[in-house]
């Protein structure tokens, strides 16, 4: 980072990131380059959000003409991008409907509105069935709600008391979540594969059970995809792998290829539970999001995505499994799908992440020891060739 951004950093920000060791001025494709000139292959996206990577031509475009045309108007008034995002979304979920925002957190706020609304329509009262079974190392934002339903000392740590009616269960493990089941209980939200917390997949036969528990006790079927969807894993949503149907769906992240926009999909009888002024926000939906987030579409659909990263990451996370076997002192495991990715070490990730950086790999450390590979969705192959020979480099050091 110069010296400039460096000072204005530090005499200006709220120090509440950990001080990032490059600034980044310019991006194109999987690659990005700092400000002393320095290219390197970027495996971050954002945290899994420049779905089209840097600077798509394409998806630059529809931006700027969107902003030359119309780029909010509040929901006053309706705009015609913002229906065509909800039809173009529903060809990917089952019949429902479509509530926009402007994060992950908000959509999961919205989610835990709809499982309180829910609560009041089976228990006929507000406030006897309000409680939100979440997964132990889950992360669902940093909101009162999002923290709420992330049991983790260090979201948690400063900001109680928490918003009541959250209750914690082990991801896999479905007699822990049946376990937490009483009269009080109105959802389960969980993430299909734990992101933040080191790539940690459901299993799809847990959340086959976890689908048949939610139908048997009446509860909502709540499933974060803020991280894991909008392609990510080769499919639309991860949690299709799994063959279920949940009531509601948050996403985020890579739906806008970069533009803030956060939404909820909710099942046809639930989302009628939403009446008019019970929830809003000023920017859901704005024309300028939504024609960011139907580019996204655009490039994959046009481009047929979703079957080029299934095929190109079967062959990358075979690669990187001998690289895994190669290295059985470092590596622990690897773990996810498609292109969420974590490799799992026997040691804290931060300095290989740094050394995999001053070698041109920027990867994103998560939980206690696992560097998250989460390349662009149009990585091209040669890119993932880079990434397997700067890793092997990295490892192959003493
Ligand atoms: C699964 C999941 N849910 C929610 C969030 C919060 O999203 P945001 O940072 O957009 O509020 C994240 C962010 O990392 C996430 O990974």
């Amino acid at each position: 980072m110069n010296d400039v951004t460096q000072r204005q950093y530090s005499n200006h920000l709220i120090q509440n990131y950990a001080p990032p060791a490059i600034s980044l001025v310019k991006g194109s494709g999987s690659r990005v380059t700092d400000d002393e000139g320095r290219e390197y292959l970027d495996f971050t996206s954002g945290i899994a959000v420049n779905a089209l990577g840097h600077a798509d031509p394409e998806w630059a475009k529809a931006v700027s003409d969107q902003a030359h045309t119309l780029v909010h108007c509040s929901n006053l008034f309706g705009n015609p991008l913002q229906g065509e995002l909800a039809e173009r979304l529903s060809r990917y979920t089952p019949k429902g409907r479509f509530l926009f925002c402007n994060s992950g957190t908000e959509a999961n706020e919205a989610l835990i509105k709809l499982a309180r609304l829910h609560g009041r329509a089976i228990a006929g009262e507000e406030g006897k069935r309000y409680t939100v079974i979440t997964a132990e190392n889950g992360f669902h934002g940093r909101t009162f709600g999002g923290m709420a339903a992330t049991p983790q000392e260090k979201i948690q740590g400063g900001f109680r008391p928490m918003l009541p009616g959250f209750r914690h269960a082990k991801l896999n493990d479905i007699q822990s979540f049946r376990d937490q089941v009483d009269d009080s209980v109105c959802a389960i939200l969980l993430e299909t594969i734990q992101g933040e917390s080191g790539i940690n997949p459901a299993d799809p036969g847990f959340l086959r059970e976890l689908r048949a528990l939610c139908t048997e006790k009446n509860l909502l079927l709540l499933i974060d995809e803020v991280q894991c969807g909008a392609g990510r894993t080769g499919k639309f949503f991860a949690y299709e792998h799994a063959g279920i149907e949940p009531d509601a769906i948050g996403m985020a992240k890579g739906l806008a290829g970069g533009f803030p926009i956060g939404a909820i999909w909710v099942a046809e009888p639930y989302a009628s539970l939403f009446t008019p002024g019970s929830h809003g926000t000023t920017f859901g939906g704005t024309p300028l999001a939504c024609s960011a987030a139907i580019a996204v579409l655009d490039g994959i659909e046009k481009n047929d995505l979703l079957a080029t990263i299934t095929r190109q990451s079967a062959d990358w996370i075979n690669r990187l499994q001998e690289l895994a076997k190669r290295f059985p002192g470092k590596i622990k495991e690897l773990r996810g799908k498609g292109y969420l990715v974590g490799i799992s070490m026997t040691d804290a990730p931060a300095p290989y992440v740094a050394k995999l950086r001053e070698k041109g790999l920027l990867t994103v450390p998560a939980g206690n020891n696992t560097i998250r590979l989460i390349p662009p969705l149009n990585v091209t192959s040669a890119d993932l060739d880079e990434s397997l020979r700067i890793l092997e480099s990295v490892l192959g050091e003493e």
